[in-house]
């Protein structure tokens, strides 16, 4: 999601600094292809676990360009666990789950704020999960920092108007190499979803854009992609 997030948005004209933990050859290459195409982009590597690390990639942002637009949290991670084997949960897999996906937006908001601020604002976009509503993600401790990400959108929404919006994304099941779901996991995505399809990156890619540059009066919301699967799940009739 990250490569067409950054992808899309550097054909839009931005300026796109490409965060990357350990994946350095991919990140590379998305710049590679962004400056084929004739944008500009930066691959920067920070942990988003560490402030450090963050707030270094927001100062480097700042001497390459002057200015941050728009911040999108993308970086997550989780384990494949089963929700029924609470012991498989283990205390090293709570905690790297919440301390990326809850702690290290919460890093990247703290540290991007004063930047945005500098040039008159900014968006946000926090990149959430469906199970966040339905509580069926690839683990417990998931689904429940996905939860937490939605409801911290509204407070840094209210807290950081009015000239930063910030808004959420929360993707049903996409096809990426995200928490180690097997092949058939998105195909029975696609059999059970309303649509028959689950969403694509570039799907996500596109909302993003969306609630970053043309939302102008929206805040504090989070939008679904999820091809109706979530909404619509309790009303679906049973297939035999
Ligand atoms: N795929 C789905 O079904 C799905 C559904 C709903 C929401 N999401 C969310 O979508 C986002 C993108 O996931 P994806 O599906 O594109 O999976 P992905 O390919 O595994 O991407 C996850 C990205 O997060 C980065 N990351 C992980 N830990 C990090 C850390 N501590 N610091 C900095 N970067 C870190 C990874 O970089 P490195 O490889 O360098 O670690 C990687 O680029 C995640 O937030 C995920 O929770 C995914």
């Amino acid at each position: 999601m990250g490569r067409a997030i950054s992808e899309l948005l550097a054909a839009e004209g931005a300026r796109v600094v490409v965060n990357y933990r350990a994946s350095s050859d991919a990140a590379r290459e998305v710049v590679r292809g962004i400056q084929a195409a004739g944008g500009e982009a930066v691959a920067h590597a920070a942990n988003v676990q560490n402030d450090v690390e963050v707030r270094s990639m927001v100062d480097s942002a700042e001497d390459r360009w002057g200015r941050l637009d728009v911040l999108v949290n993308n970086a997550g991670w989780s384990k494949l666990t089963p929700h029924w084997k609470l012991d498989d949960l283990t205390d090293e897999i709570w905690d790297r789950t919440l301390n990326t996906n809850l702690r290290g937006a919460f890093y990247c908001c703290r540290a991007a704020v004063p930047l945005m601020r500098k040039n008159g604002g900014g968006s946000i976009v926090n990149n959430a999960s469906a199970s966040a509503y339905s509580a069926a993600g690839s683990s417990i401790v998931y689904s429940a920092s996905k939860a937490a990400m939605v409801n911290m959108t509204k407070s840094l929404a209210r807290a950081l108007a009015p000239d930063i919006r910030v808004n959420a994304i929360a993707p049903g099941l996409v096809e990426t190499r995200f928490a180690g779901w097997p092949k058939e996991a998105f195909e029975q995505g696609r059999e059970g979803s309303p649509l028959r399809r689950i969403a694509s990156v570039e799907d996500v890619a596109s909302t993003v854009l969306f609630l970053a540059a043309d939302a102008n009066a929206i805040t504090a919301e989070t939008i679904l992609i999820d091809c109706g699967a979530t909404m619509l799940a309790t009303s679906r009739p049973r297939r035999r």
